[in-house]
C-alpha cells in the first residue's frame, strides 16, 4: 500500500521500520498520518513474516512533535472526544499487536509523539532527544493515553510533574527515570534498535507474545488477576512445541530452533 506521510520498510529479519515522514512539520501527526500509522500497525499485526516494529521519525530533529496543532478541533467537545477515541484505538493497536516494538526517539517526542513512544515495548533515544507532554501549555491535556501510561511507567509523582509542567525532559534525564532504557549516538540509533529487537526475536515468538500480553493484562487489572493470567499463560505456553524444543535444546547443549508453534 502506498503511503504519503510515513515510510514502511520491511526487511529480511522480519522487522518493519516505520518512519513518520513529515520533517518540515517536525513529523507532527495530522489525521491522514494517524490513518496511515493505523494501516501500518494492522499490517504488522497480520503479516506473519513481520515479527517486530521500529518506529522513528524522518530527519535529525524530531521523532514526532505531537498532534498537528493546526488540525486540533478546539472549541468542539464532541469532535475532540472523537479525535481522542480514534487516536487511542490506533495506539492501543500498536501496544497490543502481540509483537515487540521499539520507539527509536531521534529528537523531539512531544505530546502524541511521546504517547506513541509510551505504547512501544521499549524506548531508545539519541542524545538530542527531548520528550514532553506540553498540552497543558496549550490549555489542553494529553488525549492519546499520556495520563494513564506515563504514571504506570515512571510512577505517579514523576508523571504528574511532567504532565503539569509540560516541560522538556532531555535524554539523560529520561534514561534516569526509566522513560527510555538506552541513550545512543543519533548515527547509531537505528542499528542499535535493530540489534536490540533482533535479540528479542531470537526467542520463541509465542513466548514473546505471551509475555507482552501478560504484562499488559496485569497492568490493566490488579496483582491477583495478573498472577492468575500469568499462571494460565504459562500453562498454555508450556504445551507448545517451542517450549519442548527450548528445554530439549538446553539439555542437548545446542541452540534451539523455534517455529512459533
Ligand atoms: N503541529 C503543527 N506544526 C508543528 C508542530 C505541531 N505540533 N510542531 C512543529 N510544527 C511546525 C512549525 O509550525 C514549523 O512550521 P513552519 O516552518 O511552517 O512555520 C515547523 O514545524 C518547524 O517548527 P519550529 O517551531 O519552527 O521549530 P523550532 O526548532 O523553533 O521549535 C519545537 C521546535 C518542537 C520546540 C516547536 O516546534 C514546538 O513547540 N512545537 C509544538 C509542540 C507541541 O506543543 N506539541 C503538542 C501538540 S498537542
Amino acid at each position: 500500500m502506498p503511503y504519503n506521510h510515513i515510510d514502511f520498510e520491511a526487511s529480511g529479519d522480519g522487522i518493519a521500520l516505520v518512519t513518520v515522514n513529515r520533517p518540515d512539520k517536525l513529523n507532527a501527526l495530522n489525521a491522514a498520518l494517524v490513518g496511515e500509522l493505523d494501516q501500518a500497525f494492522r499490517r504488522v499485526e497480520r503479516d506473519a513474516a513481520l515479527r517486530g516494529l521500529i518506529l522513528t521519525g524522518a530527519g535529525d530533529k524530531a521523532f514526532i512533535a505531537g498532534a498537528d496543532i493546526a488540525e486540533l478541533p478546539v472549541g468542539s467537545a464532541v469532535a475532540a472526544h472523537d479525535l481522542a477515541l480514534g487516536g487511542l484505538a490506533v495506539l492501543r493497536r500498536l501496544e497490543r499487536m502481540g509483537k515487540p516494538s521499539i520507539a527509536a526517539i531521534n529528537g523531539y517526542a512531544l505530546g502524541g509523539g511521546m504517547e506513541l513512544a509510551l505504547c512501544c515495548t521499549i524506548r531508545v533515544a539519541s542524545g538530542n532527544a527531548k520528550l514532553a507532554l506540553p498540552e497543558i501549555k496549550l490549555g489542553l491535556m494529553p488525549g492519546y493515553g499520556g495520563t494513564q501510561r506515563l504514571p504506570r511507567l515512571v510512577g505517579r509523582g514523576r508523571a504528574l510533574e511532567i504532565l503539569l509542567t509540560g516541560g522538556l525532559i532531555d535524554a539523560a534525564e529520561a534514561q534516569r527515570m526509566g522513560l527510555v532504557t538506552h541513550v545512543v549516538l543519533q548515527t547509531e540509533l537505528l542499528d542499535f534498535s535493530r540489534l536490540l529487537l533482533r535479540r528479542i526475536l531470537e526467542n520463541a515468538p509465542l513466548a514473546v507474545a505471551s509475555i507482552l500480553e501478560t504484562v499488559d493484562a496485569g497492568l490493566s487489572t490488579g496483582l491477583d488477576e495478573g498472577l492468575q493470567f500469568e499462571a494460565a499463560a504459562f500453562g498454555k505456553l508450556a504445551a507448545t512445541e517451542d517450549a519442548v524444543e527450548g528445554t530439549r535444546a538446553f539439555l542437548e547443549k545446542r541452540k534451539p530452533i523455534f517455529k512459533g508453534k
